[in-house]
């Protein structure tokens, strides 16, 4: 399907639209599945709704909430290392948000005098525009090619790079992808990459489950309300009627395959229409529908999947109580083939 390409008065800004009438029908594909199975579950990605793109915001503000912080920390420690390392002119991010940390990046490589162009892919239409406007503002000379889609689907429509690339997936989002498909989308995302270009990843590390589990169900309340966003995405989306308050939040450690994992459990047993699919949803007292793993690395974990696949570690980057780390890769060295010397000539 040809992008809706989005005619801009500013000629630094472009923005292609690929999720006309797509993020319905997955979001309908997921419903479907997820919530007619005997444990049921939805994928993230459906709390990114402009509510859900704000309270998260407000997770990265919290005292609970490390990652953001690390992870800031670790970019503001090595911004020119990475610039001299990339000397990338053009960085490519997936789920760029707001873009908040990335501007550290930004700042490194336009000091360095590589950047050129900016390529954010999210599927919150709202959080790429505004970003384009801001970013063009701040960094002038910059081009921003804005791609408003889903990066499980989306990939292969990110323009041809203009340089040199940076492509960043930060915020430990690639955690939330269970191993298989995981080491898949890491392949599909090493497949954005020629010789001499990076991708530089933030994970989140193993460590005390109390740590983790606060910061997945914090004091304030957050957490819990993100969580219950998707069900009002679900109520606008597809004309269901979840009462959100039918509904506690569950933050917990499952530390046989070291992820966290958040759920929302039914207070009472009731059962939920989804109007637009003729589905109605039983719920018992006390099921649990699972909304997101958060899954946590050590060094050993991260190099194997970034080896499966095609990729080897070049950097690996930490906070000083290693909370956190970024990762910087590239595709792995292949072997030159041996050359044919039978004819030559000596
Ligand atoms: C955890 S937030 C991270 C935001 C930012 N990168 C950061 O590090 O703070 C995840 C971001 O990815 C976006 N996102 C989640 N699933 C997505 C998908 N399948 N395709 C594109 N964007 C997605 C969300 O809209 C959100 O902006």
């Amino acid at each position: 399907m040809e992008p809706i390409a989005d005619p801009t008065a500013d000629p630094s800004i472009r923005i292609d639209s690929h999720l006309d009438g797509v993020r319905e029908r997955s979001l309908a594909d997921d419903v479907l599945d997820g919530l007619t199975r005997p444990f049921k579950e939805l994928p993230p990605k459906h709390f990114y709704d402009a509510r859900g793109a704000e309270l998260f915001d407000r997770i990265c503000e919290l005292p609970e909430y490390y990652p953001t912080r690390a992870e800031r920390a670790i970019l503001t420690a090595s911004a020119v290392e990475l610039a001299e390392l990339t000397g990338a002119a053009e960085l490519v991010e997936l789920g760029s948000g707001t873009a908040a940390k990335t501007r550290v990046l930004l700042d490194a490589l336009h000091e360095a005098g590589t950047l050129r162009r900016y390529v954010p892919v999210d599927v919150t239409e709202s959080m790429v525009r505004e970003c384009a406007q801001m970013l063009t503002e701040e960094y002038p000379g910059l081009q921003v090619h804005g791609v408003i889609g889903d990066f499980e689907r989306h990939l292969d429509q990110v323009p041809a790079a203009v340089g040199p690339r940076l492509v960043a997936f930060l915020g430990g989002t690639i955690g939330n992808f269970p191993p298989g498909s995981r080491r898949r989308f890491l392949r599909t995302i090493a497949g954005l990459l020629g010789p001499g270009d990076h991708l530089l990843m933030g994970t989140d590390l193993v460590k005390d489950p109390d740590v983790l589990e606060a910061a997945y169900d914090d004091s304030q309340g957050v957490t819990a309300e993100f969580n219950r966003n998707v069900l009002r995405v679900l109520n606008r989306e597809l004309d269901a009627n979840f009462d959100p308050d039918d509904f506690d939040h569950v933050a917990r450690f499952d530390s046989e395959h070291e992820w966290i994992e958040m759920r929302l459990r039914a207070r009472r047993e009731h059962t939920t229409h989804v109007r637009a699919l003729d589905l109605p949803v039983r719920f018992a007292a006390g099921e649990e529908l699972r909304t997101e793993i958060s899954a946590k690395f050590t060094p050993e974990r991260l190099r194997g999947d970034l080896s499966a696949a095609g990729l080897q570690l070049v950097s690996w980057l930490t906070d000083p109580d290693e909370l956190f780390a970024l990762t910087l890769s590239r595709l792995t060295d292949t072997p030159a083939p041996a050359t044919d010397t039978s004819g030559a000539s000596s």
